[in-house]
């Protein structure tokens, strides 16, 4: 890639909004943690973990990733594993952070909810102090799952109700469609949650547009497959309605065979608002950073393009108005020296 754009990335301020917290979990964590608890792991070595991941598709990545949380039990492991992200989305120049987590998988495990909400809150305190990253934290809710189970796990979150801007929707994707979670949604926004989704990554079209119509999303998570319907398409550009594009992950769980094919820049050209971000950088190959140096160079982004995505991420987050005016003038001010 050119010096001058490996330049830019390295100095845009960047906004991260399809991360889950417990895709972060490194091997070398993973190890230390479940020697920590006298955890037993299906793997001889580091290097056997990172031998393990290769998918594809979404399950079978799935599979490995709720068999690595295991090891995640105190309120001292979910902190370390927020501040791990933290110090590397600090060197990838993240000032604004939206993590996903998935409560399911650790109150399923008998990890009680304050564990997991106290713990990531101590990260977020300290990646402000730290670093002066802000962040977010929005609940997702597992679409494997009923919407009974997902309507207990909104209740039981509701004491940690201050802590948290929205709800999502992860895991499987076919065969779970949105409509399955429609009076959770529903629920979570007469709360005055935020809602997104997960749709088009491996499902349908349809199933961003049962999102949208259905769930009243703000954002689609993934969203690939939506030109697969071409009204689709003009109605995002219409509405305005951001995805939170990954590309690594697409390439890891075989979305896309390589990304060159990869139809990030199309939809960026015909003007959706798409930004770029990691989902689960410890599995896929790369944080926030690594994966706008591996979409620029493979689809050849422009300066100007680039911009334009780091402005995208930054409208469509939920900072408070004040907070997103102030970081689009400082992202055009780096931009212009860059
Ligand atoms: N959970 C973690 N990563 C995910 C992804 N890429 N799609 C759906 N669910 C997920
Ligand atoms: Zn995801």
């Amino acid at each position: 890639m050119p010096t001058d754009r490996e330049h830019l990335i390295r100095c845009l301020p960047k906004v991260e909004l399809h991360l889950h917290i417990e895709g972060t979990l490194e091997p070398e964590m993973m190890f230390s943690l479940a020697g920590k608890h006298g955890a037993k792991l299906p793997y001889a070595s580091v290097e056997a973990v990172r031998k393990a991941y290769a998918f594809h598709d979404l399950q079978s990545f799935l599979d490995l990733y709720y068999a690595g949380c295991d090891v995640l039990r105190d309120r001292r492991d979910f902190y370390a594993l927020a501040m791990a992200y933290f110090t590397r989305a600090h060197a990838d120049r993240v000032v604004h952070a939206e993590l996903f987590f998935d409560p399911q998988t650790h109150t399923a495990r008998g990890i009680p909810m304050e564990v997991v909400f106290a713990g990531l809150r101590d990260a977020m305190d300290d990646a402000h102090r730290r670093y002066g990253i802000t962040s977010d934290l929005i609940l997702c809710f597992l679409r494997h799952l009923s919407e009974e189970d997902a309507l207990a796990t909104l209740d039981a979150a509701l004491p940690f109700r201050s802590e948290l801007t929205g709800v999502g929707l992860d895991s499987g994707e076919k065969g779970n469609p949105p409509s399955k979670f429609q009076r959770v949604f529903a629920k979570a926004r007469s709360l005055g949650l935020r809602a997104v989704a997960h749709a088009g990554e491996e499902g349908p079209a349809g199933y961003i547009t049962e999102a949208l119509d259905l769930l009243h999303v703000e954002r689609i998570d993934h969203g690939v497959r939506c030109d697969e319907d071409p009204a689709l398409v003009e109605r995002l550009v219409r509405e305005r309605i951001p995805l939170t594009v990954c590309p690594l992950s697409n390439l890891k769980l075989c979305v896309v065979k390589d990304l060159k094919q990869h139809n990030f820049a199309k939809l960026l050209r015909k003007g959706v608002a798409v930004t770029i971000n990691s989902d689960d950088p410890a599995y896929f190959g790369g944080y926030i950073g690594e994966n706008y140096r591996a979409a620029a160079t493979a689809l050849e982004l422009t300066h100007a393009e680039l911009v334009t995505v780091a402005e995208n991420a930054a409208r469509a987050s939920f900072m408070p108005a004040t907070a997103k005016t102030s970081l689009l003038s400082t992202i055009r001010t780096e931009a212009a020296r860059a």
